[in-house]
């Protein structure tokens, strides 16, 4: 294993509720010492009190809207002023951005952009500074989606969202092979925390016979957002850098990128397609 946990200062985004939250408690069992972010304060509480339980470590929550500028700016400062620097950052809040183009009115799709890319971006930008400043270690986890690389119809603002977070990471992992920064990106394809709920199925067609089941399969195929985040947990301890969930989806990518016709006609024909 090449990396340990215990007693390491984790800051989890997005973590009242879903992904978020089983990955607190994820590492809460590795014995980290997590803080967590989101705007429902009430659920934040009771998170932070469970991470308590589960680490017998100290667990702070922010209270904040990470759509507003001030609070990307001044954030980090706060988290460190409670409770001292970050070590690890995991990104997994996030907006769905699901819907015809047109659905969007532009403050919303501004607040998709900000929360599911540009904060991710903005944080690992201030906390690189400051281990590259301090000379220490730190990982950062950014939780991006299997639709950043294969992108489903009406899906373009979530998709756009997540794939500029799947580049960036990429991109970074390349300049950052010299200091002991590690990245991880992890993509899940379905978790059942009912962020997608309505947004994907509304679409599909649920004409056929066979339309319905592979609609029922895809609900049956949903990941347990728990054994997910005990997923995203190991391939951190190993030291990762890529993570698809399930693995299996890494051959479905490995399949559009190569014949990318056949299966974009594929996946448009599972659509009904709006003139
Ligand atoms: N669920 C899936 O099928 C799936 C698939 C692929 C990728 N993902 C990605 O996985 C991550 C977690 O998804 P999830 O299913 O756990 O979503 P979720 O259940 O909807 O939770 C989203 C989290 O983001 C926080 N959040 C949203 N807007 C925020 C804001 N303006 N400021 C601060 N916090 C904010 C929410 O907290 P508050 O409401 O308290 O603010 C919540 O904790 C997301 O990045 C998502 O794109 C999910």
């Amino acid at each position: 294993m090449k990396n340990n946990f215990q007693a390491r200062h984790v800051l989890i985004t997005g973590a009242s509720r879903g992904f978020g939250k089983e990955l607190a408690y994820a590492f809460a069992e590795k014995g980290a010492r997590v803080d967590i972010v989101g705007r429902d304060s009430k659920q934040l509480q009771r998170v932070s009190q469970c991470i308590r339980h589960l680490s017998k470590q100290p667990s702070h929550f922010f209270s904040a809207d990470l759509s507003k500028t001030s609070v990307q700016n001044n954030l980090l400062a706060a988290v460190r002023h409670t409770s001292g620097q970050v070590d690890v950052l995991v990104n997994a809040a996030g907006l769905p951005g699901f819907g015809p183009i047109v659905s969007f009115q532009a403050a919303d799709l501004k607040k998709v952009l900000a929360v599911n890319t540009l904060v991710p971006l903005e944080l690992s930008r201030q906390l690189i500074q400051g281990w590259q400043g301090e000379n220490r270690s730190g990982m950062i986890i950014n939780i991006a989606s299997l639709a950043g690389q294969l992108p489903l119809p009406y899906a373009s603002i979530h998709a756009a969202s997540k794939a500029a977070m799947i580049a960036f990471t990429t991109s970074l992992r390349y300049e950052l092979r010299r200091w002991p920064i590690q990245l991880l990106t992890v993509s899940p394809s379905l978790l059942a925390t009912g962020h997608f709920d309505q947004e994907t199925r509304r679409y599909l067609k649920h004409q056929s016979l066979v339309d319905q089941l592979s609609a029922a399969l895809l609900k049956q195929s949903q990941l347990d957002p728990a054994k997910a985040a005990k997923r995203v947990i190991k391939a951190a301890e190993m030291g990762k850098s890529e993570l698809d969930l399930p693995y299996a989806t890494t051959g479905l990518v490995q399949l559009y990128n190569l014949c990318s016709a056949p299966v974009r006609a594929l996946i448009a024909n599972r659509y009904q397609l709006k003139k």
